[in-house]
């Protein structure tokens, strides 16, 4: 566990399998893809793969000769995405710790991590850790969320702002994405690409990728600080009759960085 209070259990697991597979989320890791520019027969890690939505879309496209290699902190997260990528030769998962990668030196053409390092303290060492796993030339897609970028219609927001401090107790970091592209430069990555990845709602049903993550912020706030049980219940009440009445507005910016390793003198 890196962030205060967050647990990526099986529950955790269950819940985010769900959220990401409504159509936002599915179109967010369309551009990942793209980003991310693979070939077929190349190596790829994903760090913290989570459920194992994005790993299973690598080892298609490195298909047949390439490798998909999922990597995550949480064994019930990589039994998820064990489960859902074994009718795929080309994937291989397994646990371990984004600032301590289990493998050499030079050995992917490509790294991609999605919603992880919102959660992890120590970027310049994880960074490092991608820099030193990656081969020259070779590319990262980095992609957080900037929970400053949240707009929400709510006719309390008082109890909104009570929400929201609690919810913060979630994450390290709650406005990554603002430093990320320096980091990476200063880590050797060279940005070429940064993108924004609006989720936006104007609809309250399961299709939408809020109707989830209001959930799991309700689940988490709830009895945290000056957050009670009774503000969250009343919120996902609101939202339901905001949704009923056409009025909901959710709106909630993710970042995509592409870079590539710089080669050092007298590498290839
Ligand atoms: C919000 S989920 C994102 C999952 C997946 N990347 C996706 O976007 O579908 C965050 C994941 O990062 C993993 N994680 C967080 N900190 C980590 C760390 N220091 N090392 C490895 N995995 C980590 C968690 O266990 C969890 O599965």
């Amino acid at each position: 566990m890196t962030a205060q209070g967050v647990r990526f259990d099986a529950a955790a697991a269950r819940g985010l399998e769900a959220a990401y597979q409504t159509i936002d989320v599915i179109l967010q890791r369309v551009r990942v893809l793209d980003a991310l520019a693979l070939s077929p027969g190349d190596h790829v890690l994903d760090i913290g793969c989570g459920p194992g939505l994005l790993l299973e879309a690598l080892a298609k496209t490195v298909s047949p000769s390439g490798r998909a290699v999922g990597m995550d902190q949480s064994s019930p997260m990589v039994d998820v995405a064990s489960h859902r990528c074994e009718v795929y030769p080309q994937a291989t998962l397994e646990v371990g710790e984004a600032l301590d990668l289990p493998y050499p030196d030079q050995s992917f053409d490509a790294v991609v991590s999605t919603q992880v390092y919102e959660y992890v303290a120590d970027i310049p060492s994880g960074l490092q850790e991608i820099r030193r796993v990656l081969r020259p030339g070779a590319r990262v897609v980095l992609l957080d969320t900037d929970y400053d970028s949240l707009v929400v219609h709510t006719e309390d927001p008082e109890r909104l702002a009570r929400i929201l401090e609690a919810w913060d107790e979630h994450f390290v970091h709650r406005g990554l994405p603002r430093t990320l592209g320096a980091e990476m430069k200063k880590a050797g990555l060279r940005v070429r690409r940064v993108e924004s990845i609006p989720m936006l709602n104007v609809a309250h049903h399961e299709d939408a990728f809020s109707w989830h993550l209001t959930r799991m912020m309700a689940g988490f706030s709830a009895g945290r600080g000056d957050c009670t049980e009774e503000d969250t219940r009343n919120w996902l009440a609101e939202l339901e009759r905001l949704g009923e009445a056409g009025e909901y507005f959710f709106s909630l910016n993710r970042y995509l960085f592409a870079a590539d390793r710089e080669a050092l003198p007298g590498e290839a």
